[in-house]
């Protein structure tokens, strides 16, 4: 329907609506956005005070720059209808929709938002992590067209579970996976975002699989832990010398002697018109990163 707004969206940060001091505690962090959770990290018996929880911190706002989301549970669990008709009240930026296998399933989360109120404004994020949607991953992203779907999660601990794929340090297993999500999200206009890390202590682990998601091409990264999101900020940031050349890129073509030209050199480096639109979204999400800091 939309385009995703540019902003930054480097660190996601999870925290369970089960539990009140993490969800205090995320309006104060520097994630670029809160994910309250209602699914995997709450129990059965504890799901619909949960949720009560999370629209009460939605509605207590309070988040600065910060975009707040809620993760739904499944529409195929007991909980996942309620939590979307209970939410609209709270206005959250947007939910966040696990465990979708098809384009229909987008389109039925789509609707049932409409129904139960929801501002166009909301967006629906959708959990990429069975191994059904990494199939059916084109007519899910092109279910954005008719819909407000936004962006893509990996959720990389449920797939390891489908796939039956272990978690090793290189996640040789994910290639494919990843590749296809941030392909299928760079064709329909959508935000990427990578799997959590489950080593809260390994910060070099982290660090590293932060930057395999920077190669990969996602936009930032779902988080689990306060620690995790300093580093991350950094990692996903642009650093100083993209930015700068970005900014060497668009004043080459700006240059009056370089009207009309394709292609330049620009620091010894061949640069064509097709890298200019990348120096433009790069230096703008760097200046708003610049500007909340
Ligand atoms: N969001 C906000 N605050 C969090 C947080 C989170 N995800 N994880 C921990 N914190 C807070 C703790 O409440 C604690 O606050 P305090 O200093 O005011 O007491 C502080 O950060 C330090 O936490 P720590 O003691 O190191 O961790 P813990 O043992 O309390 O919690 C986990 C560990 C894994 C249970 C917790 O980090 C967590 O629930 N993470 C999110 C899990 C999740 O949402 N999973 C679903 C998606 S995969
Ligand atoms: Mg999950």
């Amino acid at each position: 329907m939309s385009l995703p707004q540019l902003r930054p969206r480097r660190s996601c940060l999870y925290a369970p609506g089960a539990n009140a001091k993490a969800l205090a505690k995320a309006r104060e962090l520097a994630a670029d956005v809160l994910l309250f959770d209602l699914e995997d990290a709450v129990a059965p018996e504890a799901k619909i005070e949960a949720r009560g929880a999370v629209i009460g911190a939605l509605k207590g706002g309070g988040f600065g720059r910060k975009e707040a989301l809620a993760r739904i549970n499944a529409l195929s669990t007991p909980w996942g209808g309620d939590d979307i008709a209970g939410l609209a009240e709270a206005a959250p930026a947007g939910l966040l929709a696990p465990k979708v296998n098809s384009g229909e399933d987008v389109l039925a989360l789509d609707e049932l938002m409409s129904e139960a109120g929801y501002a166009p404004s909301c967006a629906l994020w959708v959990m990429i992590e069975t191994p059904l949607a990494l199939l059916n991953i084109k007519e899910i992203a092109a279910a954005s067209k008719r819909t407000r779907l936004a962006a893509f999660v990996m959720g990389t601990n449920d797939l390891a579970k489908d796939l039956r794929a272990r978690q090793t340090g290189d996640r040789a297993a994910f290639q494919f996976a990843l590749s296809v999500t941030v392909a299928a999200a760079r064709a329909y206009g959508l935000v990427a975002v990578d799997g959590v890390y489950n080593d809260i202590p390994n910060t070099e682990g982290f660090i590293d699989v932060c930057r395999q998601g920077v190669t990969l091409g996602f936009d930032g990264k779902t988080l689990i832990h306060p620690s995790q999101i300093e580093p991350c900020n950094a990692l996903f940031a642009p650093s100083a010398a993209e930015v700068e050349e970005a900014r060497a890129v668009i004043a080459a073509f700006a240059a009056s002697e370089n009207a009309g030209k394709g292609v330049l050199k620009v620091n010894g480096k061949m640069t064509e018109l097709l890298h200019l639109d990348e120096a433009k979204r790069l230096v703008a999400v760097s200046e708003m990163i610049e500007g909340a800091a």
